[in-house]
């Protein structure tokens, strides 16, 4: 474990961290891309000794180095599993193995996933928790919070009285190496709108249940532990939750097959920053389309520009609208923008979409060019320029 990754999730000499910093993932779960992540385990050193989550399989090895090192001959007694998620919980069953007389700990909801993931027999060392329940490890004391859909069904948060010590499952975590020592905010919401985003509901509940706690430190499974930042990342998941925009301006993402589209997004884009207005382009044939997800969190207001596809939106732009849907986008203004040379549909599917959301308002006009921007499209752009105001 390298000085920075020690530094970044240094809590005290009784919780220490045991996870792994995989620096070399370039992909999370299939789709995200990221300049490595961090997964998080931590151990508490007491009279009876627990480990909380393991690691993701990538770092099964430097795990089990760490927690030699912080074990030495000693045995856990207890493996709080908060999240059944492999990244977290790839090596339940091999800890298990290894120490036979531990006690797995989790909600009912973890205890039917062990045994759908691990062998049935961990089912007889399962001890489910209910909210609120305690446990005691001689001077810490853990209580178990229900945190369901913060992110799976089964996750619970701990948090530990005597150094009140929140661990937060997913919550409050980041993309990003810890050896990469990027700021917390740089990668979270990049994180979290599409990670956690659909359950802003779910957050919000949390939330309300952290607000009664004591909280001297935040330990999530992803990222920096957290420290003198902890007001900041609260606010912050408060905000987003609750679908508030963090940030005023225009998110202009555009889907543009020969150039025609993108360059009257450009055009129109310049006119808008002639305005005062703050505008985002982002051309979703180069970037991921989790970097839209999050920019169109992020903004107050959006404009979709895409050009027809036989007769669809084209797939890019299908493919943003698509995630938007399912991580309930909702509460934005938003503009259309369809560019066609015979029969122009895309702006017709994109309105579907939208129309399907929470509190979108579309501004009109919707805006359909013909192949290329004319002048005579500007009374078009200047009209849909106004409504777009906040
Ligand atoms: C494979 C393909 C399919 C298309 N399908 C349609 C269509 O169904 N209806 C239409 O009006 N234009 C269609 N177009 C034309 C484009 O939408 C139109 O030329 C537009 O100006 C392209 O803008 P761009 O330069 O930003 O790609 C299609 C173009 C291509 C290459
Ligand atoms: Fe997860
Ligand atoms: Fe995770």
């Amino acid at each position: 474990m390298t000085d920075k990754v020690k530094e970044r999730t240094r809590i005290s000499d009784e919780i220490r961290y045991a996870g792994f910093d995989d620096t070399g993932l370039e992909i999370f779960e299939s789709q995200y891309p990221t300049e490595g992540i961090s997964y998080n385990s931590y151990v508490i050193l007491d009279e009876k000794i627990a480990v909380m989550d393991t690691v993701d399989a990538r770092g099964t090895e430097a795990y089990f180095e760490n927690l030699k090192e912080i074990l030495g001959d000693k045995k856990p007694s207890y493996l709080v599993i908060q999240h059944m998620e492999p990244d977290h919980a790839a090596n339940i069953g091999k800890l298990a193995e290894m120490y036979p007389d531990m006690q797995l700990i989790g909600s009912a909801a973890a205890g039917k996933m062990v045994s759908q993931f691990f062998e049935s027999d961990l089912q007889d060392r399962f001890h489910a928790v209910k909210e609120n329940e305690t446990l005691s490890l001689g001077k810490h004391v853990l209580q178990f919070i229900m945190a369901p859909m913060v992110h799976w069904p089964e996750v619970m948060v701990t948090y530990e009285q005597t150094e009140k010590v929140l661990f937060s499952a997913d919550a409050f975590g980041t993309f990003g190496a810890l050896e990469n020592d990027e700021e917390w905010i740089e990668d979270a919401s990049h994180y979290y709108f599409n990670i956690v985003g659909k359950y802003g509901a779910q957050v919000q509940a949390l939330l309300k249940k952290a607000s009664g706690l004591d909280i001297a430190v935040i330990a999530p499974l992803h990222g920096p532990v957290h420290k003198d930042d902890i007001k900041m990342v609260v606010d912050t998941y408060d905000k987003w939750s609750s679908y508030e925009p963090a940030r005023e301006g225009i998110f202009m993402p555009f889907a543009s097959i020969h150039g025609n589209t993108k360059r009257a997004v450009l055009q129109f884009a310049k006119e808008l920053e002639e305005m005062g207005e703050t505008v985002i382009t982002m051309d979703l044939t180069k970037e991921d389309v989790s970097e839209a997800v999050e920019q169109a969190f992020l903004y107050d207001r959006i404009i979709f520009a895409s050009s027809t596809y036989d007769l669809e939106i084209f797939p890019v732009m299908n493919d943003l609208l698509h995630h938007l849907k399912i991580k309930n986008f909702q509460k934005r203004k938003v503009g259309l923008i369809e560019n066609g040379s015979w029969a122009p549909s895309a702006a017709k599917k994109m309105r579907e979409y939208l129309e399907n959301m929470k509190d979108i308002e579309i501004a009109e006009p919707v805006i359909t060019i013909r192949s290329t921007r004319k002048p005579s499209d500007d009374d078009n752009f200047r009209a849909l320029a106004e409504a777009m105001k906040r």
